[in-house]
């Protein structure tokens, strides 16, 4: 049986990714704060498993507690093909260096980074007890790879799960590993995320008026395609370990 794993499944990328895989016929399991109402009746029109599992990232104790049972639960199963999604994510604190609130700091450290990381860690290990084929896919942003005003952050832990994601690929190729880990950057979506960007200030984030003009001339993706292409890509099987892919580059 195919198992999909997304953080992060109850509105925007995630959403898409979720919806997607069920009617891909791929048993879901979300993870998220609120639960995703629709996803109940679409996993039993596709005639697959749904569980949902509340957790809020940003505290540790949740993120190992949850994703142990999680890990249990699943691989117990021996599923043949297990499809992590670590998409969840914040921008916030957008402000300067210097003005940060100390716990915005942290929790954008931990749901961005230390999660994500804690979870491949614990699933790399796991698919390798069992023999499980493994695929994760690590969502991360062009701000990974430019400094954005107003995001260090933000920038910053996605730089760095995208290093994460290389050299966790590294070892698993040197040890001829079948596990597979990426990263997918999915280019500027409309979602919540946006949203709270767009609400910002122009003293903490100088581009909020190119960000406005995104929305304001439609060129904000739908989270539901950008979901789609990641999908057919993970489905498809022959990913490039460690790789960074690009929506625009699988549209
Ligand atoms: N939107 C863009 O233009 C854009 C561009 C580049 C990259 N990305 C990346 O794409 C991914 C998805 O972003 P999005 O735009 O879909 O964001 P979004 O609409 O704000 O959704 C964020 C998701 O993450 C979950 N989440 C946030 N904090 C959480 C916490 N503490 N614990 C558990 N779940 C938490 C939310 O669920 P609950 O609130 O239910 O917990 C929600 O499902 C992120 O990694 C983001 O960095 C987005």
């Amino acid at each position: 049986m195919k198992y999909g794993i997304v953080t992060g499944a109850s509105k925007g990328l995630g959403e898409g990714i979720a919806k997607k895989m069920l009617d891909k016929k791929i048993n879901l399991i979300a993870v998220s704060r609120t639960e995703n109402q629709e996803f109940r009746q679409a996993a039993a029109n596709a005639g697959v498993q749904y569980e949902f599992y509340p957790c809020d990232l940003s505290s540790v104790s949740d993120v190992s507690n949850v994703f142990n049972e999680i890990a249990a639960a699943l691989f117990n199963r021996e599923p043949e093909t297990v499809y992590l999604v670590n998409n969840a994510g914040v921008i916030e604190p957008i402000d300067l260096a210097g003005a940060l609130e100390e716990t915005a700091i942290l929790d954008n450290i931990q749901v961005n980074l230390a999660a994500p990381v804690l979870i491949c860690n614990l699933f790399l290990k796991k698919a390798e007890e069992t023999g499980s084929q493994l695929y994760i896919a690590n969502v991360t942003s062009g701000a990974a790879e430019r400094p954005v005003h107003g995001w260090s952050m933000y920038c910053s832990t996605k730089a760095a799960i995208n290093m994460f994601t290389r050299t966790a690929a590294l070892e698993l190729n040197n040890r001829q590993s079948t596990s597979k880990i990426i990263a997918y950057s999915p280019g500027i979506m409309d979602t919540g995320m946006q949203e709270t960007i767009r609400s910002s200030t122009q003293d903490a984030f100088i581009e909020i008026g190119k960000f406005r003009e995104y929305k304001e001339k439609n060129m904000l993706k739908s989270p539901g395609e950008v979901g789609e292409a990641l999908v057919r890509l993970l489905l498809d099987g022959d990913v490039e370990n460690g790789r960074v892919y690009y929506v625009n580059e699988l549209l």
